[in-house]
């Protein structure tokens, strides 16, 4: 199989993004495919630098099995070289990303993380910084299910 390298893109990097990157490099793992995926995460802003992903993202990822352990950095213009598909979590993220670039081939290898969404039809992926529990859970299952998503078109060589 073709190696991928995969980056994950939230505003912060501290709830969305280092939990994709979590549970996408579980799911390679699983399946065998470490070496094979390369997987990291980034933030559009840089509010919480250096920061560990938010304690009740951490909490909510251990309760299945997840250790979200990524210290945050911000997207800067040298992860389009760096990196073969990065995934945006919603569309001020997007724009963000695709601001940093005015090179339409580097730009084909932006998507949005709902686009490989098999069970759910939410529009983005919504930031639980504000929200209760019920916003974590639901993140998790939205990621869960687009990483499946992903693995699963990478794995095809569709991607
Ligand atoms: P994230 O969530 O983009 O999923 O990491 C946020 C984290 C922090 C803030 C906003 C969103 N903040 O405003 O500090």
């Amino acid at each position: 199989m073709k190696k991928y390298r995969v980056l994950f893109v939230c505003l912060g990097n501290i709830c969305r993004s280092p939990a994709a990157e979590g549970i996408f490099k579980k799911m390679a793992k699983d399946q065998g495919l470490s070496n094979q995926i390369t997987v990291d995460s980034a933030g559009t802003a840089g509010y919480h630098n250096g920061e560990l992903p938010d304690p009740r993202m951490r909490q909510h990822g251990a309760r299945r099995g997840y250790d979200f352990d990524s210290y945050s950095r911000m997207f800067i213009e040298e992860d389009y070289d760096r990196f073969d598909i990065i995934l945006a979590m919603d569309d001020n993220n997007y724009r963000n990303i695709l601001r940093l670039s005015p090179d339409v081939e580097f730009q084909k290898k932006v998507y949005r993380m709902v686009d490989f969404s098999q069970q759910y039809s939410h529009d983005h992926i919504p930031d639980p910084y504000y929200s209760g529990a019920e916003g974590f859970e639901l993140v998790l299952n939205l990621l869960e299910d687009a990483c499946a998503g992903l693995l699963d078109k990478i794995k095809k060589g569709e991607l």
